[in-house]
């Protein structure tokens, strides 16, 4: 396929990478204003332009990566030159309906919710579509299968997938911070705290993914009856580890939702 990736920051970068990487041979091109920033992308095979409409008739999927308060200028910029393609868009609080309103009924509006590991195959892309686009959404959802996991979702879960997928990544990252700070409290330099704590994640995720189990079940795998386990998960509880969570990921639906 012929991608096109308008706005390649820290999302827009990640998954051209991703793309380039994990995904079957595409022609990638990746747009902002000072591409000197994403040099390093050429060496993937990757194309950079700082002209948004470079190479896009032949797009086969465009993919909007800018802030929110970019797209308008950056779609006056395209949408002359554009006919009968799919739209993708990353942009926060951008319905589907309102970029379909956007572009037009000549192009299709997709929306996405990537993360920022998409550059590592490991994103947890949540996909909406209108089903008139069906067709489209699905091309879109196998592009991003490749680069994790790609679950379509309701529409109106997609404020609640950006902070439970997007701003998620930041959550998870606090938790290896803490219990790496931890490790460093227990004896470990911080690089060696780091790797246990951020492979014990891993590790964890991994078996929920693969056993396609509840939590809880593994958990109790590796707590022993009046174990340091359950003592270590008692005081984390009693000081509000869950709630703490559970509020926190609220209170960002909240912000987004304004
Ligand atoms: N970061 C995440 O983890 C994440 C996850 C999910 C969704 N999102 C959403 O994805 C969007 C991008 O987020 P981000 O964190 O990647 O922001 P970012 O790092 O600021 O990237 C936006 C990029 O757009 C480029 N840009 C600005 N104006 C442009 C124009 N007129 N034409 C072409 N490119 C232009 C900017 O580069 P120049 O200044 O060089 O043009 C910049 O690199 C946001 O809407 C965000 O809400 C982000």
């Amino acid at each position: 396929m012929n991608i096109h990736i308008i706005g390649g920051g820290n999302l827009g970068a990640s998954v051209a990478i991703g793309l380039a990487k994990f995904s079957s041979n595409h022609n990638i091109t990746v747009t902002r204003r000072n591409i000197s920033k994403i040099q390093h992308l050429e060496a993937l095979g990757i194309t950079l332009a700082t002209d948004n409409t470079y190479n896009i008739q032949q797009a086969d999927v465009i993919i909007l990566t800018v802030k929110p308060y970019q797209v308008d200028l950056v779609l006056s910029e395209i949408l002359s030159v554009v006919k009968n393609k799919i739209i993708a868009s990353a942009v926060t609080g951008l319905s589907t309906e309102a970029l379909q309103e956007k572009i037009g009924n000549d192009n299709q509006a997709i929306r996405i919710m990537p993360n920022i590991a998409a550059q590592f195959g490991e994103s947890a892309t949540c996909i909406s579509f209108h089903e008139d686009n069906i067709e489209q959404g699905q091309k879109v959802v196998k592009l991003f299968a490749d680069l994790g996991t790609a679950p379509v979702i309701d529409e109106k879960l997609m404020d609640a997938a950006t902070v439970l997928a997007a701003s998620g990544t930041a959550f998870a990252l606090r938790y290896i911070r803490a219990s790496m700070q931890a490790g460093i409290e227990i004896g470990f330099d911080w690089q060696t705290a780091l790797e246990i704590s951020a492979q014990t994640v891993k590790g964890a995720a991994k078996m929920l993914m693969e056993e396609q189990v509840h939590p809880e079940q593994l958990i109790d795998r590796v707590t022993t009856p009046q174990g340091c386990t359950i003592a270590g998960l008692s005081e984390m509880e009693s000081h509000g580890f869950s709630s703490s969570i559970i509020r926190g990921i609220k209170a960002a639906l909240k912000k987004i939702k304004g």
